[in-house]
Parts: C-alpha cells; sequence; structure tokens
C-alpha cells in the first residue's frame, strides 16, 4: 500500500497586496454580491470571472421559492459567461458574500461542490488553470486552479 498525501495551495494576501487586476474582480464579485436575489436564506454572493477576451461576467446567487431550482453565484457566473462568450477562456473567478447581517463575511467564502465542478468544466475548456480568489472581509484566499479546490474530482466517463 502506498499513501498519497493531496495538498492545496492557499496563498493569503491582504488587498492592498493583490494586483490591480485581481483587486478590481475582487471589488466586482464584492459589488455582484448587491445584486443577488435571495429573499430565502439572505445570504449573498457575488462572482466575477475574467475571461481571456478581457471580458468581465459578474453573477450572484438566484434563490427560488421551489429552493432547489435557484443557483449560487458562481454558476450563474460561469454559465453566463460561457453562454455569452463560447469561445473565450476563462483566466481567473473571484466571489465575495455579504452575510445575514448585511456585512462582508469575514472568512474567505468558499464555492460549494456542485459549483466546483461547474467551474472545472471551464477549466478543462480553458486548457490551463484558472485562479480562484475567495474574498474575505480583511484578506483573501488566491488558490493557483479550480481543480485544487476540488481534488480526486470526476473529470471523465
Ligand atoms: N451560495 C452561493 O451562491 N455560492 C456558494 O458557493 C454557496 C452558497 C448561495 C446559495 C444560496 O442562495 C445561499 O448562498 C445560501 O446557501
Amino acid at each position: 500500500m502506498t499513501r498519497k498525501d493531496i495538498v492545496t495551495p492557499v496563498e493569503v494576501a491582504a488587498y492592498d497586496e493583490l494586483s490591480a487586476s485581481d483587486r478590481r474582480l475582487a471589488e466586482l464579485a464584492r459589488e455582484a454580491a448587491s445584486r443577488a436575489y435571495a429573499p430565502y436564506s439572505r445570504f449573498h454572493v457575488g462572482a466575477a470571472i475574467l475571461l481571456d477576451n478581457d471580458e468581465i461576467v459578474t453573477g450572484a446567487n438566484q434563490e427560488n421559492v421551489a429552493y432547489p431550482s435557484g443557483t449560487c453565484a458562481e454558476r450563474s457566473a460561469c454559465f453566463y459567461a460561457h453562454a455569452r462568450y463560447p469561445e473565450a477562456k476563462f483566466r481567473t473567478i473571484a466571489i465575495a458574500a455579504v452575510g445575514t447581517d448585511g456585512k462582508e463575511v469575514a472568512e474567505p467564502v468558499a464555492p460549494c461542490g456542485a459549483c466546483r465542478q461547474a467551474l472545472l468544466e471551464y477549466e478543462m475548456l480553458a486548457g490551463a488553470p484558472v485562479r480562484v480568489i475567495l474574498c474575505g472581509r480583511d484578506e483573501c484566499y488566491i488558490l493557483p486552479s479550480v481543480s485544487s479546490t476540488l481534488p480526486l474530482a470526476f473529470t471523465e466517463f
């Protein structure tokens, strides 16, 4: 028997340590959170995706009275990005959230499992790592790829 350790590298950065492009993406994710439609959970999430055509597409969670019919911010952003710019490759995604108290969540917010799998599809299409910026109130986590957020992912059948 052998053993394999799967390690997730995470860079922790204060906002003033980010590049101008990453800072802008984080700002747009925060702004997108303010456009969430989340009357049931009152948890507002925003996502901003930078594409290789330099466009930025944002999304926010969209809830529904029939709960499972809603969708997360990350999926609303990635599905719209690929529907709008089917040829473009994803470069970076930033995610931010405003909690039920109306304040930006203190800890960097991480995408749910389904969103990780959905985002992985676009990383596979890009053929290169898509960086992930998880925004918290004072600092953010930067992951080098979507696959690093989803070890042992399902990738083929
Ligand atoms: N939510 C997201 O938008 N992204 C995630 O990765 C986790 C959760 C949304 C779904 C729901 O509208 C609300 O946050 C509470 O779960």
